[in-house]
């Protein structure tokens, strides 16, 4: 919750059974990996996406890693990922050995440009990774058409789109499995964590096998590994956390949507500023509240505009910078060559508010008068 002199970019809101779940995971010494909560938040938020399997781990970047390796991704492979989004997305592709293919954003939604995808598809396509970015959910039905014929897999970052929905049905749900994170800043959290989900009974299998050092899931542990595997596995006091907060995933979701409706009235009669447009057939369940300035219109630039804010204060980030500008990547053999224009404008003016579900709806109307001030 912000206090009246300090509005913070995002903070936790553990409003219902976290402490008392917690308690009883230390009351009863199940802290490790076993234990009651690691397999009731896992059934309870694949049920909250409306999927079959929950495989829950330590953060979100490992989901993706776990998923994009329950695919069968590696050397040789390539991903196609929006150039706008979190390192996260790119890295957990190089960790298989595949190479990560970059797509501009789309100007009104910020989410892959689905009408740049089918240049980007090459023989070597194994999977396509949209990003619902910011909560935002892409739209699924183009990228589904683009990949049922080819026989490519889609994988949703999912990690900023807990309850997001596509076409009625909600992110997780929506291709072949899911990536979520659920950091503090998220809109469901466990502190640090992360989870994929699927329908599919094969992948499902293949995230729980690798996630835990390939131990072989039905027969006896003699310590002898067919495979290299991971220790991607989430803790008994984390899970008590996610269960708590998948048990008020709606109310945290409407806050959320509320906010960010309100943000969006607020700001949208402010010359010189570009939001994010709602996907077509999607809920967007608001994560982050981001904006653009466009500093001739606006009279200041963004990091003017950050500075006075900062000054009242009111805590600030900066947007993401876009995957073809990352030395690592570049470093790492992947094509940063090409134009990625929307991607570029949205690194180079954007910025977010805070956007907490603790948030109250003075401290918007505050914040928004403020920006609306500073405009010269
Ligand atoms: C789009 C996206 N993908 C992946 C991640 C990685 O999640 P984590 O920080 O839990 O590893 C994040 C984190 O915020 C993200 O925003």
């Amino acid at each position: 919750m912000s206090s009246p002199s300090f509005f913070p970019v995002c903070s936790p809101l553990l409003a219902g059974n976290e402490s008392a779940y917690v308690a009883e995971a230390m009351r009863t010494g199940w802290i490790s990996s076993s234990g009651k909560y690691v397999t009731e938040f896992e059934k309870t938020f694949a049920e909250y996406c409306g999927v079959k399997h929950g495989i829950a781990v330590c953060n979100g970047t490992a989901a993706l890693h776990l998923a994009l390796v329950a695919l069968g991704v590696g050397p040789g492979d390539e991903v196609v990922i929006p150039d706008f989004t979190m390192a996260s997305s790119a890295f957990a592709v190089c960790y298989t050995g595949a190479k990560p293919v970059f797509v501009d954003a789309d100007r009104a939604t910020w989410n892959l440009d689905v009408n740049a995808v089918e240049a980007k598809i090459t023989p070597r396509t194994k999977a396509i990774m949209p990003v619902h970015i910011f909560g935002n959910p892409c739209d699924m039905a183009a990228l589904q058409k683009l990949a049922s014929s080819r026989g490519i897999a889609i994988l949703e970052d999912a990690a900023e789109a807990h309850g997001a929905e596509f076409s009625g049905k909600k992110a997780g749900s929506l291709s072949d499995l899911a990536a979520f994170s659920f950091f503090a800043n998220k809109n469901v959290t466990t502190g640090e964590g992360g989870m994929v989900v699927t329908d599919d009974d094969t992948l499902a299998r293949n995230c729980r096998y690798y996630k835990n050092i390939c131990f072989p899931l039905d027969a006896p542990r003699t310590y002898l590994h067919e495979h290299i595997g991971f220790n991607y596995r989430m803790s008994n006091l984390h899970a008590a956390i996610g269960l708590a907060q998948t048990e008020k995933a709606d109310y945290y979701r409407e806050l959320r949507i509320r906010h960010g409706l309100l943000y969006r009235e607020l700001l949208y009669e402010i010359p010189g500023l570009t939001l994010q447009q709602d996907q077509a057939d999607g809920l967007n369940v608001f994560w982050m509240n981001g904006l653009c300035v466009r500093p001739e219109e606006y009279g200041r630039t963004r990091e003017e505009l950050m500075t006075l804010l900062a000054a009242e204060g009111v805590e600030t980030r900066l947007f993401f910078n876009g995957m073809h500008r990352q030395p690592a990547l570049r470093q790492f053999g992947c094509d940063c060559s090409g134009a990625y224009p929307v991607s570029d404008f949205l690194a180079g003016n954007g910025f977010y508010l805070p956007s907490g579900s603790g948030l109250a709806e003075a401290d918007i109307r505050h914040i928004c008068k403020l920006i609306n001030n500073f405009r010269r």
